[in-house]
């Protein structure tokens, strides 16, 4: 709703400027007709931002206030000048217009274009400054339009706009109100600040658990994708994905990088594992990239089960799509495994939906009553959509943490955040199965009694399936509303100046390095408020911890409590998620859209007695 309104919101704002600048130049050069079609369209959107307005404040949107404030103001003083000084010639016919009248729509145009700038330079929260610089630009536009149009301005106007340019310019510097900052924790005595460096996993795995040896060597290489297809890839070991990883409970993962030829280097992140810090692989914050000829060495437990993958961390956005990730599942402890178990990480490369390797469709022959589990990851950037066709089937675990009461599903659509996992097991049934990703019948998997691949269905009607109420609810959540720290998190896009102006994507206003961290106390109960006030969605990703979802859009989930580690938070939604600071380090939090998190979409969860001496350079 809140999405669709605040489109809706940006379109009129486009019209009514279009619509505005369009009469004056059509009534400039005579054409009537056409004058008052732009008009009468700049008015009518004029009237529907209004209407969008009064609707996203009752709807409780967190910035209908600077639209009631600033834009809609703006917006409506510009439609009443253009109606009293243009509206006799336009709709009176006296032809041909004077300077005025062309003059006073051009003005009710840039006063339009407020609401389009105002949003895109303005990072949140909204400040003075913004407000009084956009009216000095909209005036400073105007008066440079009446000149032109040999208008008589009172030196009054000029005076005004000037001294709205100088104060907005000033206050710029004055440091302003900022947002929730959780409270930043006293300073420490000296001597008890622990580097991350410290940080380090076990060296022994737990008892009757083994060490899980594995060697890495990331390298350019060229893949052959299952239809013979090649492509050149940025791999680990040769392969992409890298090598499956597999342990049970209780093992010593420990896996030795290496980097042969990824010049701007690499690392490993294992993605939703909440290893010790210095085993996160986050570059330039628990290390420095492995280059060339380098080396590292992860150690940590497998003490989660489920499904996980592992990736880069370093130039994240490039060096994902090219190859550097692989699968990593944790099975329990002295469970038997029976049936088929398949890990079918789902990417892009080179334009192509990949399981797997498989960039065409993968047949295989299951015999009916086989138990099945399959566990899909999305390593893309963005979210993708799954059904599988054929059969009931339950959702048994999100994020490697297993569901509560998972009930049966099967008409239904997954919609899965770039970088989570979702498992879906069933019994095979006589008839063939097929796994789509995105409603593709080109591609995906297929499980059928002969090993054949028969037509499948059109699945792209079927609903969505809503997390928040699959599933059934288990005991009282964990005691929020006493949490003793509190994070606000605005997500948008903005201009930003710091080191070199660009187009970033921003938290609070501000962008990566320059975001200011969340700092926590060894065991304190965070709540953490995320709110996309942009057009794209940002799958939210901490590092070394699982949150538990509160609410979103103000409303608890009903169903199975929910522990993830990657949460989408689409256009218009506000999320409150929760988590216990049992992990100390510094950590990455950040969009998972990698490149956005490469634009700035990022922050450090630091822990206040933790220092990182590593300063890379977050690339
Ligand atoms: Cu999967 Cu910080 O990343
Ligand atoms: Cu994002």
């Amino acid at each position: 709703m809140i999405a669709q309104l605040t489109a809706a919101d940006l379109a009129a704002a486009l019209l009514a400027t279009a619509g505005w600048i369009g009469a004056a130049v059509t009534l400039g050069s005579g054409r009537l007709l056409l004058a008052r079609a732009l008009c009468a369209l700049a008015v009518a959107a004029s009237l529907a931002r209004v209407a969008t307005t009064v609707t996203l404040a009752a709807e409780g949107w967190w910035f209908a206030q600077e639209k009631v404030t600033l834009t809609l103001p703006l917006l409506l003083a510009g439609g009443v000048t253009a109606a009293i000084l243009a509206g006799p010639r336009v709709f009176g016919g006296a032809r041909p217009a004077g300077g005025p009248a062309v003059a006073s729509l051009l003005t009710a145009g840039y006063a339009a274009a407020a609401g389009l700038i105002f949003p895109l330079l303005i990072g949140y929260p909204a400040t003075w400054s913004a407000a009084l610089l956009t009216v000095a630009l909209v005036g400073a536009a105007t008066l440079v339009t009446w000149r032109a149009a040999q208008v008589r301005v009172a030196r009054a106007g000029t005076a005004l706009v000037a001294l709205a340019a100088v104060v907005g310019a000033g206050l710029a510097f004055v440091p302003g109100d900022t947002v929730d900052d959780g409270g930043v924790p006293s300073r420490l005595a000296a001597g008890q600040a622990r580097p991350v460096s410290a940080l380090r996993g076990p060296t022994e795995p737990a008892p009757g658990g083994t060490v899980r040896r594995h060697e890495l060597t990331a390298r350019r290489a060229t893949i052959a994708l299952a239809s013979g297809r090649t492509v050149a890839a940025w791999t680990y070991n040769g392969q992409a994905p890298g090598p499956a990883l597999t342990a049970t409970e209780g093992d010593l993962i420990e896996v030795t990088l290496r980097n042969k030829d990824i010049d701007r280097g690499v690392t490993l992140h294992w993605h939703g594992y909440d290893v010790p810090n210095a085993e996160d692989g986050a570059p330039g914050v628990t290390q420095d990239a492995v280059l060339p000829g380098q080396e590292y060495t992860y150690r940590f437990l497998a003490n989660q089960v489920g499904t996980y993958w592992y990736h880069t961390h370093q130039v994240s956005d490039r060096g994902v799509r090219m190859g550097l990730y692989g699968t990593l599942v944790v099975a329990p402890r002295g469970a038997a495994s029976t049936g088929l178990d398949l890990t079918i990480p789902v990417h892009t490369f080179a334009g192509m939906v990949v399981f797997g390797t498989h960039d065409r469709v993968e047949a295989r022959r299951v015999s009916p009553g086989t138990p099945v589990r399959l566990r899909i990851i999305n390593t893309d950037s963005v979210p993708r959509r799954f059904t599988l066709a054929g059969t009931r089937y339950r959702l048994v675990a999100v994020d490697g943490n297993d569901l509560n009461g998972p009930g049966e599903l099967g008409r239904d659509g997954l919609r899965l955040p770039a970088g989570g996992r979702y498992d879906l097991a069933f019994t095979m049934p006589d008839g063939p199965v097929a796994l789509l990703a995105g409603d593709d019948l080109m591609t995906g998997l297929r499980l059928s009694p002969d090993g054949s691949a028969p037509a499948v269905e059109n699945t792209a009607d079927w609903p969505e399936l809503d997390l928040t109420r699959y599933g059934t609810a288990r005991g009282p959540a964990a005691p929020f509303g006493e949490e003793n720290r509190h994070f606000t998190m605005v997500l948008d896009r903005g201009v930003r100046l710091s080191g070199g102006p660009k187009y970033a994507y921003t938290i609070n206003g501000r962008a990566y390095p320059g975001t200011p961290a969340q700092v926590v106390r060894a065991n304190d109960l965070v709540r953490v408020t995320v709110v996309n006030r942009g057009f794209e969605t940002h799958p939210w990703h901490l590092h070394g911890h699982r949150v538990l979802v509160l609410a979103k859009d103000g409303r608890a989930p009903t169903g199975s409590p929910l522990l993830l580690d990657t949460f989408d938070v689409r256009p218009g939604e506000v999320w409150e998620v929760g988590f216990r600071a049992t992990n100390p380090g510094v950590w990455m939090n950040h969009c998972h859209n990698l490149a956005h998190a490469d634009l700035g979409m990022a922050l450090h969860l630091t822990y206040e007695e933790v220092t990182s001496s590593f300063h890379d350079g977050h690339s």
